[in-house]
């Protein structure tokens, strides 16, 4: 049977929630990542250094004995941010704060209004050599939720680039082949995080034969010819600059199978083996080790992993859900097959 082994996987972008919730799915991510860049938009949002390191004290006391997973802290950067707090952050160990534009997603409502507005602390940022993680969706009413990443880059990441030209920006779960250019034509301080979903799926998996409310995430699903552009980014030239983050987002199945259904995708379970089937099916298997443990520590200035994870080319069924708390959860590939599995 064919076999992989690479070095432990990190996820670059991952929303563990707290209470049961955080319960529920810290032993997915924990049993294949060695790391990961637990996003700070919990209500109310992680916003001080006090705040993320009782997280990160909750998340580790939620993993399961004997686990060695690494929680990599993040701040929600808000109008309010100052200099002063990236240098307290900075001084904890905290890595990153993360841009949500207010109103683009699950509990933005306290996300930066202005970014031109924060560019003392964007400088401050590049001096400590603190990262910039990013949403990139513009929010304003007249554009269209399908253009808002393309606009961002022109309204916001553009100019913000001009004016910080030396901070470390992640372009987080990028999805057109715009932001994909962006990404290689930068400077080597700019890279992007890449989720399953938009390396395998395009819009009419969301929309054809009836709304799928399991495939709605933010930034939305995009057309075939972005999603093969960002498997053209992550296997090309500049791969380098593209690593791992799943974004796995969970939500109750009552709030995902709604009228107002949350944006959020769950693949923590077996994020590493979908992975897999994108590198397989671009004849580049041989790149995934990179794409997966090495460019995301480098760009974050970490070491690799110490262990290895072995792929198994082994099919695996995916149940139709799993326990979250009181309700359930329902993960990517629900009810089918991952091509992939891996030898714990
Ligand atoms: O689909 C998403 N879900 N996109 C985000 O940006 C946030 C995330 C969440 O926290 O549920
Ligand atoms: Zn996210």
């Amino acid at each position: 049977m064919q076999t992989l082994t690479i070095i432990q996987p990190d996820d670059m972008h991952l929303h563990l929630r707290d209470g049961d919730a955080l319960q529920a799915v810290v032993p997915y991510s924990a049993r294949q990542m060695g790391r990961a860049v637990i996003m700070p938009n919990l209500k109310p949002p992680v916003v001080s250094v006090a705040d993320a390191l009782a997280y990160k004290a909750r998340i580790l006391a939620a993993l399961p004995a004997g686990s060695t997973f690494e929680p990599l802290m993040t701040l929600y950067l808000t109008d309010k941010t100052t200099p002063e707090l990236v240098r307290e952050a900075k001084a904890a160990g905290i890595v990153a704060f993360k841009l949500y534009p207010a109103g683009a997603t699950t509990n933005s409502d306290s996300g930066v209004t202005d970014l031109f507005k924060l560019i003392p602390v964007l400088e401050e940022m590049a001096a400590q050599g603190v990262l910039l993680l990013v949403h990139g969706e513009v929010t304003d009413a007249d554009i269209d939720i399908f253009d808002r990443e393309a606009a961002f880059i022109e309204r916001i990441m553009k100019p913000v680039l001009a004016k910080v030209p030396d901070l470390k920006v992640v372009f987080e779960h990028i999805t057109t082949a715009e932001a994909a250019r962006l990404v290689q034509e930068a400077g080597e301080n700019v890279a992007a995080s890449v989720t399953p979903q938009h390396l395998l799926l395009n819009r009419n998996d969301l929309l054809v034969g009836g709304v799928r409310p399991h495939h709605f995430c933010l930034p939305v699903l995009k057309r075939e010819t972005h999603r093969q552009a960002l498997v053209a980014a992550v296997t090309g030239d500049k791969a380098h600059k593209f690593f791992l983050g799943t974004d796995s987002a969970p939500h109750a199945r009552s709030a995902k199978e709604n009228a107002c259904g949350c944006a959020g995708m769950f693949s923590a379970a077996t994020a590493i083996e979908l992975y897999a089937e994108v590198f397989e099916q671009a004849g580049a298997l041989d790149k995934l080790e990179a794409f997966a443990s090495k460019n995301g520590a480098r760009f974050y200035g970490l070491p690799e992993n110490t262990r290895t994870l072995t792929l198994i080319k082994q099919p695996q069924s995916v149940p139709e859900s799993v326990a979250y708390g009181s309700d359930t959860l329902v993960p990517m590939r629900a009810g089918g097959e991952v091509a992939w599995s891996v030898q714990y």
